[in-house]
Formats: structure tokens, sequence, C-alpha cells
């Protein structure tokens, strides 16, 4: 394969098709939006045909572009390998961004004591995780091929969250899942370099979603509106941030600061401060 420079998303046009896991609402349904106004079709993957089904009316209406939906849960065997097979094979698919996700807060002793919550853990690592992974792997294979054959560029972005800098007592699995995807696609972005394939990582702080429902939290009611962000700004940052093909970004001074502080504070002070923090909070 020949050298290329840092490969930005393709030039929207009307074969420049993204895929968008978790477009049925907050991040990335924000992230289609932006997409669709730059001018790339989108493919919406997510559980909930109806808020796929009024986004892809809404962007049909924006753009004048296609906006298909596709629904599947990517958290069975069945919805996986469905989207990992549209990823593979639709030529029409330049960009993949892996937005679905859920968080799941409490004490691993108390979620352990309950079945649906003990449950619920194996479904976060399954779809923060397994299923991001799998995406992941489908698409630098796919794009990989299409690119040695003297195909376009491509692009994918992967939702992460400041959670992945740093262990979190009272989301313990859930910032481990995030540690995870920053890991993991920090790794592959420095592999993809000059290859025509660029991975970028976006990182958001609190923002306003179905996420604390998702969660079952209602601890962002309690946040400062200061440290609460919107997704349409994370979203433009994050496909800014894709287009250019940067390795990561995080939206916003305080989320940056949080995120630097998570890296660099020995675990000794940091644990207990935000134990004891997450105590305050409550879940
Ligand atoms: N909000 C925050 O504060 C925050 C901060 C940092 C990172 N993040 C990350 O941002 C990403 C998006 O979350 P959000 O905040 O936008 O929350 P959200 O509004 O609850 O969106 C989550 C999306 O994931 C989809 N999803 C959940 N389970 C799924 C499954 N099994 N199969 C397919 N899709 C599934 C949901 O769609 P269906 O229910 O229709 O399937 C929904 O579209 C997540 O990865 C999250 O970890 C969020």
């Amino acid at each position: 394969m020949g050298y290329w420079p840092a490969m930005p998303l393709p030039p929207p046009g009307p074969d420049s098709h993204v895929l968008v896991t978790g477009a049925s609402s907050g991040i990335g349904a924000a992230i289609a939006r932006v997409l669709a106004t730059r001018g790339h079709p989108v493919l919406l993957v997510a559980r909930r045909a109806d808020a796929l089904a009024d986004l892809a009316g809404e962007l049909r209406g924006l753009s004048g572009l296609a906006a298909e939906v596709h629904v599947a849960d990517l958290g069975t065997d069945g919805g996986l390998a469905a989207v990992r097979d549209i990823v593979r094979r639709d030529e029409r698919v330049v960009g993949l961004v892996n937005a679905a996700g859920f968080g799941r807060t409490g004490r691993v002793a108390d979620l352990v004591a309950d079945d649906a919550q003990r449950e619920a853990l194996d479904d976060l690592v399954r779809l923060n995780v397994l299923a991001l992974h799998d995406l992941t792997l489908a698409a630098v294979a796919a794009f990989t091929r299409r690119v040695q054959r003297g195909g376009h560029a491509a692009a994918i972005l992967n939702v992460s969250s400041i959670t992945a800098f740093q262990p979190l007592p009272g989301a313990a699995s859930y910032a481990a899942s995030k540690a995870f995807v920053q890991s993991f696609s920090e790794a592959v972005h420095a592999e993809l370099s000059g290859t025509g394939i660029t991975l970028t990582t976006l990182s958001p702080g609190l923002t306003r979603t179905g996420f604390a429902d998702a969660a079952g939290t209602d601890a962002f009611d309690r946040a400062p509106d200061l440290v609460v962000g919107e997704a349409a700004d994370v979203a433009e940052a994050g496909v800014a941030a894709m287009a250019a093909g940067h390795r990561s970004v995080t939206p916003g001074l305080v989320n940056q600061l949080s995120a630097l502080g998570g890296r660099l504070a020995p675990r000794s002070l940091l644990l207990p401060t935000l134990n004891g923090a997450m105590e305050l909070l409550g879940d």
C-alpha cells in the first residue's frame, strides 16, 4: 500500500455514506445531523425504529440526501452480525461512527446483588466494548481492502468518555469500558498512520442526552450547569476531528482539565477523592 498523508473523511457527496450507531438519540443523533448538514448520506443504527424513522425524515428534509434506517440490537449476535455485514459489504460506506453505548452507576457490590443490574453490566461490556471493537475491526478490514484496490480514504469515529482517563468508583464497569475504547482506538489510530484510513476518538464529559435515564441515575440533575454540555456541541467537535483525521478530541475546557487530572493525579490521592465525590453525588 502506498503512503498517504493523514487523510480526512472523504469529501461529502451522494456516495460518501457514513454509518452511525446509537443514532436514535443524544450524541449519535447529533453526529448524524452534523454529517447530513455537511452533505453525507447517513445509515442510522439503533434499536428504536420510531426514533430512527423520525430522524431519517428530519435529515432528508434538512439535506435532501438519503438517510437509511437499520434497526439492530448490537448487544445480540444477530444484530451485530447484520451491521457488521453492512460495514463489510456496502461500498458506499466511507465512514463509521460508533456512538451506541450506555452507563450504569452504583457500587459493584450493590449491583451484583440485583439480577437485573448484574445482567446490565454484562450488556454494557457487550455493547460498549465488544460491539465497538467488532465493528471497528470490520471497518478497518473493509476500508483497507478498498484503499489497496486504489479506492478512496475512509474514517472511523469511536465515542469514548472522560471517564476513560481514570478508574471511577461508582461507575467502575462503565469507566473501564471507556478506558478500553480510548486505549484501543488511540493505538489503532497510530497503526493506521499513512494508510488513508483514520480513527478518531471523541471523549465527551457530562452531556445532556438520554444517557442519565438509560443509566438509571439523576446525578446529572445535581451537577452544576457549567459541567454539563450539549450534544450538538459535542457532535460538531467530534465530526470536525473525524473529518481532519485527528487522533482524539475532548470537547470543552473543563473536560480537558478533568482528563488531564485523571491521567496525571496519583491514584492513591485520586481514587479516595473520587470515591467520596461519587458517594456524595449518589446514583
Ligand atoms: N451523555 C453523556 O454524558 C456521555 C458522556 C461521555 C460519553 N458518552 C457516550 O456517548 C455515547 C452516546 O450516548 P448518549 O449520551 O448520546 O446517550 P443516549 O442518548 O442514551 O444514546 C445512546 C444510544 O445508544 C443506542 N443503544 C443503546 N443500546 C443499544 C443496543 N443494544 N444496540 C444498538 N444501539 C443501542 C441507543 O438507541 P436505542 O435505545 O434506540 O437502541 C441510543 O441511540 C455512548 O457511547 C456514551 O457512553 C455519553
